[in-house]
């Protein structure tokens, strides 16, 4: 479970002290898994091999740049709320879900695999979050996970296209 941070600040958004913390935490414990892929995808960029090394070069870098965006939405989602957003590389190690890439792997489908499987559980994470989120009655951080979810999907899809021939 991500740590929230420090007490809330006080704000003019109207949603119960109470159900911002739990937005808060779940906020935090996506930040934290969002910036793991996204460190994970970087590596990928710069370690793949193989025949495919060019294009896939390129496209973990266009991932990543996705990832960035999401990491950035996400944050500042739970500071609006009043809370503190926890997205160091070591609070993302500590807090993150995700399994490290492994590291004895160099060829490019081994790469795809390896984040295919990652993405895919961000993604269920994420759509989780959605339902947690909209329980809460907080429509704007539900609204916040669906367009992440929405944009990992299609990620995804990117990513697996590559072993669906
Ligand atoms: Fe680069």
């Amino acid at each position: 479970m991500a740590k929230t941070g420090s007490a809330l600040f006080t704000t003019h958004v109207d949603i119960p002290a109470g159900k911002r913390e739990a937005m808060i935490a779940a906020l935090n414990a996506r930040l934290a898994d969002t910036a793991d892929l996204a460190s994970q995808v970087k590596q990928s960029h710069w370690n793949v091999k193989g025949p495919e090394f060019m294009q896939l070069h390129l496209l973990f870098d266009e991932l990543y740049g996705r990832l960035l965006e999401h990491v950035d939405l996400i944050a500042e989602r739970a500071t609006a709320l009043g809370g503190k957003a926890m997205g160091t590389a070591r609070m993302a190690a500590a807090n993150s879900e995700l399994p490290e890439l492994p590291q004895d792997i160099s060829l490019g489908m081994d790469y795809v695999r390896a984040l295919v499987e990652r993405y895919g559980l961000l993604a269920t994470r994420i759509r989780a979050a959605i339902d947690v989120a909209a329980e809460h009655g907080d429509a704007d951080t539900a609204d916040v996970f669906t367009e992440i979810s929405r944009a990992l999907d299609k990620d995804l899809w990117f990513l697996e296209a590559h072993l669906q021939a």
